[in-house]
Order: structure tokens, then C-alpha cells, then sequence
């Protein structure tokens, strides 16, 4: 595997990222559109999705990523792989999450994975931060009861802010007040390899969604 170097952190709200990605026809994309959905915000370069359809062919694996040339690098490793349940999308998440959820058929979306997301120390920088209360609200849309969002990051504080954005929403159940002990999923992501090398705490937590509808929302 050639790695493509590419710049540490690029800004969402820059104008370069402001006009939404159209989502293509997911018919011609994945193999089977019937498959539960997980979705992987700010995938980086995809290994962690990789691995995961690899692991699991009865889901479709799909990652958003700001970067475009590792999402290129993503896609050709995908193709290497012959993997027909598994797609990258270049796009800003921040304005594009609510047109590519809303072209998969109904009730598709099973499971997301928010994974050390870019921390924004600076406090007049955390407005860059992924998890934001729109992308919560994108997220409740679109979700079936009970389907999982997991989150994970070593930063405490980008973790807490995480977990408030999902718990100040009444379509979402945190599943422990607890950060968890282990990482639920199978797969490390590539971030996490990381920082368990070097030994460092991370913060985990699972939400569900809950039962409750969002009025006007048509069923
Ligand atoms: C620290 S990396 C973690 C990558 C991967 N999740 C992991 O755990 O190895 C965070 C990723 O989120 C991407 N990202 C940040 N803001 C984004 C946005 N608004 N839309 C899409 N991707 C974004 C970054 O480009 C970066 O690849």
C-alpha cells in the first residue's frame, strides 16, 4: 500500500467546501442496496471500513471524508480489494450529510461511527468541530430505532462535547453514562493504533435511537 501524504487538517468552513456533494445512484454503487448501512464520519483513509467489509459482507460501509486525495487513495485500495460493499465519498460533511442520507431507501442507516475527529483545540476554531447539533438532528432523521452511533476519541474534552451534542437530543439514548471499557468494534481505526501505541486513555460511548418520531416526519 503507497501512501498518498496529504496536509494534516484543512478547514470546513472555508469557502472551498461550501457547495454540498451530490450523492450518486447507490444502485450502481453498492451490490446490494438492501444491506444495513454503516456509516464512517471523517473515515481518513478508510482503513478501518476496509477491514469492516472485509469482516462483515452482509453490511454496506460507507465513509465521508474532507480530504480529497486520500478518499482517491481509499477508492483504489477498495478496488483492489474487489469489495462491492464499500464506498468513500469526498465531501464536507458539515453541508453534504443531509443529501447523501436522505437518496438511500428508508430505514437503511444501522450504524455510525464518529472516530477522533479533528480536535480544534483553539476555542475560536471548535465551531470546525464535526459534531455539531445539525449533524445530530441529520442523524436522528434519518436513523431507525435503535440504530447505533458509536463515538470515540483520546481527546476528554472533544469526547464530552460529543457526547453533550447527542445527549441534549431527545432522539438519542446514551447506552452508558460510563465511557466504555473496550472498543466495541472488531476493527481499530488507523488514529487509534496510534494512540494506543503511545498508551493514552480513549473515550468511548455508544448512543441509541430512540422510538421518538420527529413530528412532520413522514414514516
Ligand atoms: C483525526 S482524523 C481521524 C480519521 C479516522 N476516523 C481514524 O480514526 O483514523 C479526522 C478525519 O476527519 C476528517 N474531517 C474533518 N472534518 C470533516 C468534515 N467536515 N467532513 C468530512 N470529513 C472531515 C479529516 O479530514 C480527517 O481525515
Amino acid at each position: 500500500m503507497a501512501i498518498v501524504r496529504v496536509r494534516e487538517h484543512v478547514n470546513p468552513l472555508s469557502r472551498r467546501y461550501q457547495t454540498p456533494t451530490s450523492p450518486p445512484d447507490w444502485s450502481q454503487v453498492f451490490a446490494d442496496l438492501s444491506r444495513p448501512l454503516h456509516l464512517d464520519i471523517g473515515c481518513g483513509r478508510g482503513v478501518f471500513l476496509l477491514k469492516m467489509a472485509e469482516q462483515e459482507p452482509e453490511w454496506n460501509y460507507l465513509g465521508l471524508e474532507i480530504r480529497e486525495p486520500i478518499v482517491k487513495q481509499a477508492l483504489e485500495w477498495r478496488d483492489e480489494a474487489k469489495l462491492n460493499n464499500l464506498h468513500y465519498i469526498f465531501c464536507n460533511v458539515s453541508n453534504s450529510l443531509h443529501p447523501m442520507l436522505a437518496s438511500f431507501p428508508k430505514g437503511s442507516l444501522a450504524r455510525v461511527s464518529i472516530q477522533f475527529p479533528d480536535p480544534w483545540f483553539k476555542r475560536k476554531h471548535q465551531k470546525r468541530r464535526v459534531v455539531q447539533p445539525e449533524m445530530v438532528s441529520t442523524l436522528a432523521e434519518f436513523m431507525s430505532p435503535d440504530a447505533i452511533v458509536f463515538l470515540q476519541s483520546d481527546i476528554l474534552d472533544v469526547a464530552k462535547q460529543m457526547v453533550d451534542r447527542f445527549a441534549e437530543s431527545p432522539h438519542f439514548i446514551q447506552d452508558s453514562s460510563e465511557w466504555l471499557a473496550e472498543n466495541p468494534m472488531p476493527v481499530p481505526t488507523e488514529r487509534e493504533l496510534m494512540v494506543q501505541l503511545f498508551g493514552d486513555p480513549i473515550y468511548r460511548s455508544i448512543f441509541r435511537r430512540s422510538e421518538l418520531e420527529i413530528p412532520n416526519q413522514v414514516v
